[in-house]
């Protein structure tokens, strides 16, 4: 934070909001900048032996059952699979995410965030996790990045009644924070299942997380932009490109250049496989 913010409360609380520092966590103001009073000595722990990896011949002996009562991680995807595969329709989904408790994250927030825009358009925006806005009216992309998602739209000449917009994760992670993966694979069904039923003509992934999780890529945004992959539901390929985050273009909008051509390129396909209503061409 500069001097010029640090005098400024009003520019301060906004810099720290932009920042995704927007909710309190304690009734106490904590100055970070004390220093803290020393510890005392701690005695020396023993270390406890760490389990042995086992040899892979060993897996397939009969292994000791686990116990019954441990809730399992697989248990909730399994319940997630399960919900989605039966949701017949997108209303029947939205009603079976808002019943799924298996995901952590959704204790502390305020909606389940499904999507927003036309579900009878072909062309589908996949952003990452709603923020505190979309968690507060239980819609995506309805704070800043969303505005500049629909400057981002509006570029191509969609807007949400003529586009679909959800995301990967259904709830906020707290502080904006990544999702963890466990809390990504317990909405992926949901969101696989999303995709099937809105059955897109194509489909943009919006920041490297969405990417990650709908492509199963590691590589990093920069390298996956642009490029046209596909998608398959059933026997059907969809085309499908990662381009940058709008939340990422507004702390770097140098970067706009690379998401405008990604952008135009986009268009020029939606044209091309007859999910744009436009006369004009783009160049
Ligand atoms: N960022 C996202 O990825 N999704 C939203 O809904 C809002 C911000």
């Amino acid at each position: 934070m500069t001097d010029a913010l640090k005098n400024d409360p009003l520019a301060a609380l906004a810099w720290l909001v932009d920042s995704g520092a927007d909710e309190t966590i304690g009734e106490e103001p904590v100055n970070r900048l004390v220093a803290k009073p020393a510890e005392p000595a701690r005695a020396p722990v023993a270390e406890a032996p760490r389990p042995m990896l086992k040899p892979a011949s060993s897996f397939a002996r009969p292994q000791p059952a686990a116990p019954a009562a441990l809730p399992l991680e697989s248990d909730s995807i399994g319940t997630a699979q399960s919900l989605a595969a039966a949701a017949k329709t997108l209303a029947e989904l939205k009603a079976a995410l808002e019943g799924f408790d298996g995901c952590a994250l959704k204790k502390n927030c305020a909606h389940t965030v499904f999507a927003d825009g036309n579900p009878a358009s072909r062309i589908m925006f996949i952003g990452e996790a709603p923020g505190a806005e979309e968690d507060r009216q239980g819609l995506p992309f309805v704070g800043r990045a969303g505005k500049l998602l629909d400057k981002m739209m509006a570029a191509i000449e969609l807007d949400r009644s003529t586009a679909y917009i959800t995301n990967v994760l259904n709830w906020r992670p707290p502080q904006n924070r990544d999702p963890a993966p466990e809390e990504a694979a317990m909405c992926l069904p949901f969101l696989r299942r999303h995709i099937e039923l809105v059955n897109p003509g194509i489909i943009i992934l919006l920041g490297a997380v969405a990417a990650r999780h709908v492509l199963g890529f590691s590589e990093g945004i920069m390298k996956l932009r642009g490029r046209w992959l596909e998608y398959r539901v059933g026997d059907v390929m969809i085309p499908v490109m990662a381009t940058l985050h709008p939340a990422y273009l507004l702390r770097q909008p140098s970067h706009k250049r690379l998401a405008w051509r990604d952008l135009q390129a986009a268009e020029k396909k939606m044209l091309s496989l007859g999910l744009l209503e436009k006369t004009a061409s783009v160049s």
